[in-house]
């Protein structure tokens, strides 16, 4: 019932307007690496000490074409500095379809396809990669459509599947071809009975599920999730297909079991960090306050006491 509230206060535009006009709150930043390019870097060279990064340029849902070009020149920007800073061999960024304007009423899946291409190519000037979120169910078709397009000319371009949702078992045997990248979550967005599991437990054991078809396939297995049993799991099947620490990536958010990621790396393992950044917070913030209802009580008070 929280979540769901949570999930829904995560969309509203009004909410989100007032939230974002107002200071940067100490637990936002727990989540959030700041609003600008220069605290992303910073934040990512940090990081790269002992793990790997993937930067999202915080937006989504966008309504207007300004709106979708401006999030392009802001990624475009963000990998020249990567570039220019020596960084990109260790951080690569993470992009959403809706933040291009997958959701624009005239042509937003070309518009949104058009502008993940010019990040694309914007990526591969520096030598990195670009992972394509997943958003809720209503665009998964869309997405992986618009994923598969990318790959045509940008192989490396990666998946995100969320095992919330009773298709992904069949998305994953689609995605676990030679080279393909594969991020595999639970799934942030609230979604009906129809098309999800609504139980924990059943979100779990598709994970497993999906992740057994990864880590046997030919891609790489990209295990984005802080359940320290599902990460367990993912050690045991990659021993068990033979895959060495370079044969997939563990993947956690910024903020969220920090020691855990470090004692991972520092047992030799590959830990990937997704560090957001940006002043379009709201709706991402909205998301980890509902994976973890303990936050809410602390949010809400220093929201009061401001
Ligand atoms: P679960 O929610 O069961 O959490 C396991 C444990 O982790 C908790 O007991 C707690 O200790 C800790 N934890 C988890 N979330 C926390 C939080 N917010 N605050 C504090 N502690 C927390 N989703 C999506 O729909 N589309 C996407 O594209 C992505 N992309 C993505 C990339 C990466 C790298 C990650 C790690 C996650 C995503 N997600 C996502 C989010 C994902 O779907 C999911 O909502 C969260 O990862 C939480 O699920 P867990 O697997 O961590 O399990």
């Amino acid at each position: 019932m929280l979540r769901s509230t949570l999930l829904a206060a995560a969309r509203s535009g009004a909410v989100r307007a007032a939230v974002e006009a107002g200071p940067f709150d100490p637990l936002v930043d727990r989540f959030v690496a700041g609003t600008t390019v220069d605290a992303a870097i910073a934040a990512a060279r940090t990081i790269t000490a002992d793990r790997y990064v993937t930067i999202d340029h915080l937006g989504e849902d966008t309504t207007d074409r300004a709106r979708a070009d401006a999030n392009v020149a802001a990624y475009r920007m963000l990998l020249q500095r990567l570039g220019a800073e020596g960084l990109a061999d260790r951080v690569e960024v993470s992009v959403k379809l809706s933040a291009f304007g997958q959701r624009l009423p005239r042509d937003g899946e070309k518009i949104a396809l058009d502008s993940a291409r010019h990040v694309c190519e914007a990526a591969a000037a520096v030598g990195t990669t670009v992972t394509v979120d997943m958003e809720d169910h209503t665009t998964t078709d869309a997405t992986l459509t618009t994923v598969g397009d990318l790959r045509l000319d940008f192989p490396w371009v990666g998946a995100v599947l969320q095992s919330q949702l009773r298709r992904t078992e069949a998305d994953c045997r689609d995605l676990a071809g030679a080279g393909s990248r594969v991020r595999l979550c639970k799934g942030a967005y609230d979604e009906p009975e129809s098309v999800a599991y609504r139980s924990a437990a059943d979100v779990d054991l598709s994970y497993v599920r999906c992740l057994k078809i990864l880590m046997a396939g030919e891609g790489l297995p990209m295990v984005a999730t802080h359940d320290p049993r599902l990460v367990a799991i993912a050690r045991h099947l990659a021993q068990r297909y033979e895959r060495s620490v370079d044969d997939y990536e563990l993947q956690m958010l910024y903020g969220v079991r920090p020691r855990a990621q470090t004692d991972l790396a520092a047992r030799g393992l590959r830990v990937r960090v997704y560090l957001p950044y940006g002043t379009e917070w709201f709706g991402y913030f909205m998301r980890r306050l509902a994976e973890r209802p303990a936050n809410v009580a602390f949010f809400a008070r220093s929201m009061l006491t401001r």
